[in-house]
């Protein structure tokens, strides 16, 4: 039988503090909290008290139901009033030395059988626990944030936790309607092990000014399905305390990935950490708001389209799923498209597909009948990049091979009217390889769409050091004009999305060869714990493992960084033909 807690205190009423303190109070649990001063601890209640207010505006809980919960929670500044409850949750800043100074003082406060956990993210448990009289009774208990709304909770056990200690914590985070994962005493734990590299990486992207924070966010929630932004990210968990992640991280394992990327420090001295002070990346309407407000480096589409060229007519090169689904893109937003593939079987098969995909938009009450028969018309299939001389605009979609792809743009410029946008799909390739084979190349970009094209809203627009900036306003805006969200970066490996999204599954393929945890709690930690749509695992084996090792190793000899390196088991799993759901075998079998 686990132990019932009726009583329980919380040590910090900050970001995760507060949040915690209503998750408790929430199911029913008398609660003491305490912050350091009353300027802290009004800040908390006052926290507390909006955030349970939005609820009750929402309709999710009464307004009677927030008197008792609020009701169920006192306040102070000292420890002492923690004498008598079962369980304490500290949340202070990410500072070791605090820490423990506080664990030590509850060791001489709080009844001997009362558990103490932290919600550190990824400060070492055991140093904790051992600046108290009772290690075995001190275990991490790490929410997410925002804790009201996330049900992962890592529960964290160090060598000397005693395992009926585990079992109750483990029984306490599901009688919170939680969702635990128990795992040892390592920097970051499993989600934010996985979570911070990826942060850092995006910060750098920002501070080398790769792409904007605009482009970065919108980049991986467009093209990952992710609940938010990285940089949005980082404001919300607080750049202070993001810095103490990393910085922690980083002196365990010496992963240059994780050594904090210096624009942090500039930021926080300048007391720029994110949503709790009003401005981070973003600037937002007051501290602690979610609501973000125009400032200096917000962009705006006019400028950036100012000079576009003239688009009516477009021509799509290949007859594959991206040529398909981009012809249909164009077509639907009322462009006339020549497509161009390589025989009249596939000429007709692009037809059908094209034909199919419409009818099903109609037959799911998503397009009118007329507008799907006016798209048709709009279509012609041609043999020959011959009939792509009149066209404004060229979007190549044919093999992923260099000599192909130069072959095909050396055509093109044969045949293409001059001042005409030639773009490639490339997700891999150097753009200005492709550009340097006409004798254009500043009229060359390139326009990176996700698969299912006529779906996924994001198109990478990628621009070389020869890209002419009328060529980029003109990409933009036709992808304005069909709906797209567009972002714009450099001619690199990776472009953002794959940049950012590949060392992560690496991450999490090391991690499970290091048995650290398995590939179920891995998933389950970044789904629950971070709101992701897929677990790296799940992802990876819908990627296919041999896609995803090519762009690791793209990533890799791009940038030469060590952290890029496959990870051995995926190039195992390669060797050994476990590619994932389309061989039936990969992390998983299926
Ligand atoms: N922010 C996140 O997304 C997140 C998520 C999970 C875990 N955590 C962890 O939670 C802990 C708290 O982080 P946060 O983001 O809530 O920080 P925060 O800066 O928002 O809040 C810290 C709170 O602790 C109080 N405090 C400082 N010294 C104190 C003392 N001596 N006694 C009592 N209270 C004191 C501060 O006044 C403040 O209210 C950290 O260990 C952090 O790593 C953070």
């Amino acid at each position: 039988m686990a132990r019932e807690f009726q009583q329980v205190g919380v040590v910090g009423l900050g970001t995760m503090g507060a949040g915690i303190v209503e998750v408790l109070a929430r199911n029913g649990l008398t609660v003491v909290a305490i912050d350091k001063d009353d300027a802290a601890v009004s800040r908390g209640r006052g926290h507390i008290d909006g955030s349970t207010g939005r609820a009750v505006e929402r309709g999710k809980l009464t307004a009677e139901e927030q008197a008792d919960l609020l009701g169920r929670i006192t306040f102070g500044t000292d420890l002492k009033a923690l004498a008598d409850v079962d369980f304490v949750i500290e949340a202070v800043p990410e500072q070791l030395e605090l820490k423990r100074a506080i664990f030590s003082e509850l060791d001489g406060i709080c009844k001997p059988e009362a558990i103490l956990a932290s919600n550190t993210s990824s400060l070492s448990i055991t140093e904790i626990a051992v600046a108290t009289g009772r290690p075995g009774k001190v275990v991490g208990m790490h929410f997410f944030n925002p804790a009201p709304v996330m049900k992962l909770v890592e529960v964290v056990r160090t060598v000397v936790t005693e395992q009926h200690v585990v079992d109750d914590v483990e029984a306490f985070v599901q009688r919170l309607g939680k969702t635990d994962v128990t795992i040892g005493d390592r920097a970051g734990f499993i989600a934010n092990a996985l979570l911070f590299g990826y942060l850092n990486h995006a910060v750098s992207l920002y501070e080398s000014r790769y792409a904007s924070r605009e482009d970065i966010d919108a980049a991986m929630k467009l093209g990952c399905g992710l609940p938010m932004g990285p940089l949005a990210l980082c404001d919300l968990i607080g750049l202070d305390t993001a810095y103490e992640i990393l910085d922690t991280m980083y002196k365990q394992g010496r992963d240059r990935l994780h050594a904090p990327s210096p624009i942090f420090k500039q930021m926080i001295m300048a007391g720029l950490l994110g949503r709790k002070s009003g401005r981070g990346f973003y600037t937002y309407e007051a501290p602690d708001s979610p609501k973000v407000v125009a400032d200096a480096l917000t962009p705006s589409l006019d400028a950036e389209i100012q000079g576009a060229r003239t688009v009516q007519q477009v021509g799509v090169v290949g007859s594959g799923t991206m040529a398909t689904g981009i012809i249909e893109v164009f077509a639907k937003a009322g462009y006339d498209v020549t497509f161009v593939a390589r025989s009249q079987a596939k000429v007709e098969g692009v037809l059908a597909a094209l034909t199919k995909s419409l009818d099903k938009a109609v037959a799911r009450g998503k397009l009118a009948g007329d507008k799907r028969d006016a798209a048709l018309g709009r279509v012609t299939g041609a043999q020959t990049v011959d009939a792509l001389g009149d066209v404004d605009l060229v979007v190549e979609a044919i093999a992923e091979e260099l000599d192909v792809k130069q072959a095909m743009f050396g055509a093109l410029d044969e045949v293409c009217r001059p001042g005409a946008v030639l773009a490639t799909t490339t997700s891999s390739l150097p753009v200005i390889a492709i550009a340097t084979a006409t004798s254009r190349p500043a009229d060359v970009i390139g326009m990176h769409f996700f698969n299912p094209a006529a779906v996924m809203r994001l198109v990478e627009v990628v621009t070389t050091v020869s890209t002419a900036p009328d060529v980029e306003a003109t990409v933009l805006e036709v992808c304005a004009s069909v709906g797209k969200h567009a972002v714009r970066c450099g001619d690199r490996a990776g472009f953002i999305v794959n940049a950012l999204l590949f060392p992560y599954l690496n991450d999490a393929i090391k991690m499970l060869e290091a048995h650290y945890a398995t590939a179920d709690d891995i998933d389950s930690a970044m789904k629950v714990g971070c709101g992701y749509p897929m677990g790296p695992f799940e992802l990876l084996d819908v990627v296919g493992n041999d896609v995803s090792l090519a762009i690791e190793r793209e990533l890799y000899t791009e940038f030469r960084e060590p952290g890029f390196a496959p990870a051995p088991l995926l190039e195992q799993l390669v060797t050994a033909g476990r590619l994932g759901r389309k061989t039936g075998k990969g992390f998983r079998d299926y």
